[in-house]
């Protein structure tokens, strides 16, 4: 799940485990969790925002020497992987995630060229995305996160649109779930399980499915101009793998936020996992990607 990742049941071995991480370090991704989510993240993108983007990214000063993109919460580096073949010219991505297990992964596959065939490069820097500063961000052209926004709290999405904006460069922030998810064929339990997933993500201050309209409100106030476009994840029978293990998660800390729901919830969940493995699931899971362009500075690259 954009944002979640999968949550374990007692008793029950998870095929994606979601790591312990310490009371400061937060939630630890599993590797494979991201990569089972990249080719639908991939498919969801609003490739509505690129060309805003690209137009912003022409008109740069300094832009002859290359590209700077700081990708926040880089995790695995699907990002990268998505929009460096997507943007022409060299470029240099500076990958930022607290986890150095996936910032070895984010390393080993790095995107290599860009749309024109320009060299990318790329090195990563360990540290809390929640307290960079305008300095961390000095020279950069472009800032890019991908399904980090609702895992942040209001205070951490301020630090990051003063950092951004400061910076002056262009930010796009994509995959943040929306709080909404359709399956088909309804069933009666579906609205009270996305009731209980979304206060889930709430529960320790975090923003979760509030955390994009946080975010506009956060750069507009900056001067940014913003744009917001749907990136839904279409899952069907072709999306088995990656539906079954969000399914998990995504009943699964539905049932951690009301454990009253646990029986009702399990017979709702064996029989998903069913509709899934018989190819007749369908699941839309909203997300938004946002594009903010603020005001340029002296300091953008
Ligand atoms: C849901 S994963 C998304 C990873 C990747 N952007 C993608 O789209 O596949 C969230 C990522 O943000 C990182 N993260 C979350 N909060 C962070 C923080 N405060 N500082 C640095 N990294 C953070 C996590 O370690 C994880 O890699």
């Amino acid at each position: 799940m954009a944002g979640a990742g999968p949550v374990t049941r007692p008793g029950e071995r998870a095929t994606v485990r979601l790591r312990d991480g310490g009371p400061e370090e937060g939630p630890r991704y599993a590797p494979e969790w991201l990569q089972l989510r990249e080719p639908a993240d991939a498919a969801a993108r609003a490739e509505d925002l690129l060309d805003p983007l690209r137009i912003r990214l022409a008109n740069l000063p300094g832009r002859s020497g290359g590209l700077v993109v700081h990708d926040l919460g880089c995790g695995t580096g699907s990002m990268g992987r998505w929009l460096a073949p997507r943007l022409d010219g060299a470029q240099h991505w500076v990958l930022h995630d607290r986890d150095p297990y996936l910032l070895h992964f984010a390393a080993v596959a790095s995107p290599r060229s860009a749309a024109d065939g320009s060299r990318v490069t790329v090195e990563t820097r360990r540290g809390d995305v929640a307290r960079l500063t305008p300095d961390a961000l000095t020279g950069a052209s472009l800032v890019t996160a991908s399904a980090l926004l609702d895992v942040l709290t209001e205070e951490e999405i301020e630090t990051l649109a003063d950092a951004c904006t400061g910076a002056g460069c262009p930010v796009l922030l994509t995959l943040s779930v929306a709080g909404r998810v359709e399956l088909a064929p309804g069933d009666p339990l579906d609205a009270e399980i996305a009731d209980a997933f979304n206060a889930h993500q709430r529960r320790t201050g975090l923003l979760g499915p509030d955390a994009i309209t946080f975010a506009c409100e956060a750069f507009s106030e900056r001067g940014a101009t913003v744009r917001v476009q749907p990136s839904p994840w279409r899952l069907g029978p072709g999306e088995a793998a990656l539906t079954e293990q969000w399914l998990r998660g995504w009943v699964g800390a539905a049932v951690e936020q009301r454990p009253e729901l646990a029986d009702r919830a399990e017979r709702y969940l064996n029989a998903r996992l069913a509709a899934c493995a018989a190819g007749t699931l369908r699941v839309t899971l909203h997300h938004s990607d946002l594009l903010a362009l603020p005001r340029p500075t002296d300091g953008a690259a």
